[in-house]
């Protein structure tokens, strides 16, 4: 087996403390997507989007990353072949665990963009609106997190990787969000073997070979020694 594609999602991150978004009480539960993760919400109410994202960073900043995130990082480092990680999560836990490839699909809350002229500066703790871009001096700042409606990143490589993969798995997603939940049946078409990480199956649950039922803390680092074991 030469190459391994990663998707993660918000439950690799739970047990750090962040909050995943379609549980009980998750993020959605207490605000309205359309309100805090789309452009026309940012457009709305850009203090309300904003402070959003500010509260998530400082949240984020105070997190640890915990057992999946580390062994994911070690299988990186020690795996005899390719590690591909995406992740949908907008948190730096992955970074912080010493992963070194990591596609942030859906932006990163340490990130800055400018609404005006697409330059891209690290977030400062706290974004107002209206903050200027350093590139072109507009009042256009914005987080850079992908919004509902908005384009993924880096989606041509990622459907490139999903094509070369010889397993791909998914961890800690509910696969209610396209594309990310159509990565399954992408590598599943390119004959990669699949293998999903959740406390109980996602809506793609019956695409994948394999579920491991369980908290990611204990399943990923499990699966991280077989692999290297082998
Ligand atoms: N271990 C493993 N899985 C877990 C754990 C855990 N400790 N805790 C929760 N989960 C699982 C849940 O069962 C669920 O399937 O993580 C998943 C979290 O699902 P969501 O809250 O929907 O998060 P995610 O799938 O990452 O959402 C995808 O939706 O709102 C958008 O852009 C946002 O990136 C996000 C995208």
């Amino acid at each position: 087996m030469k190459k391994i594609v990663i998707l993660t999602g918000a439950g690799i991150s739970a047990e750090s403390g962040l909050g995943t978004f379609r549980a009980e009480g998750g993020l959605w539960a207490e605000h309205r997507i359309e309100d805090v993760a789309t452009p026309e919400g940012f457009a709305r109410d850009p203090r309300l989007v904003v402070d959003f994202y500010n509260a998530r960073r400082a949240q984020a900043a105070e997190a640890a990353p915990n057992a999946a995130h580390l062994a994911l990082a070690k299988l990186e480092e020690a795996f005899d072949g390719e590690v591909v990680l995406v992740t949908q999560n907008v948190d730096d836990l992955h970074e912080k665990a010493g992963m070194k490839r990591v596609m942030h699909m859906h932006g990163a809350l340490n990130g800055a963009l400018c609404g005006a002229c697409d330059h891209r500066w690290p977030a400062p703790m706290v974004m107002a609106p209206g903050d200027t871009c350093p590139g072109c001096e507009a009042p256009a700042a914005r987080p850079d997190i992908v919004w509902f409606g908005e384009m993924p990143y880096d989606m041509e490589e990622i459907y490139d990787h999903l094509a070369q993969a010889d397993l791909f798995a998914g961890i800690g997603t509910s696969g209610n969000v396209y594309p990310a939940a159509g990565f399954v049946a992408e590598a599943r078409r390119s004959g990669a073997r699949t293998l999903e990480f959740n406390l109980e199956p996602s809506a793609v649950g019956s695409q994948f070979d394999n579920i491991r039922i369980g908290p990611a803390t204990q399943t990923v680092p499990a699966w991280v020694a077989e692999i290297l074991g082998s």
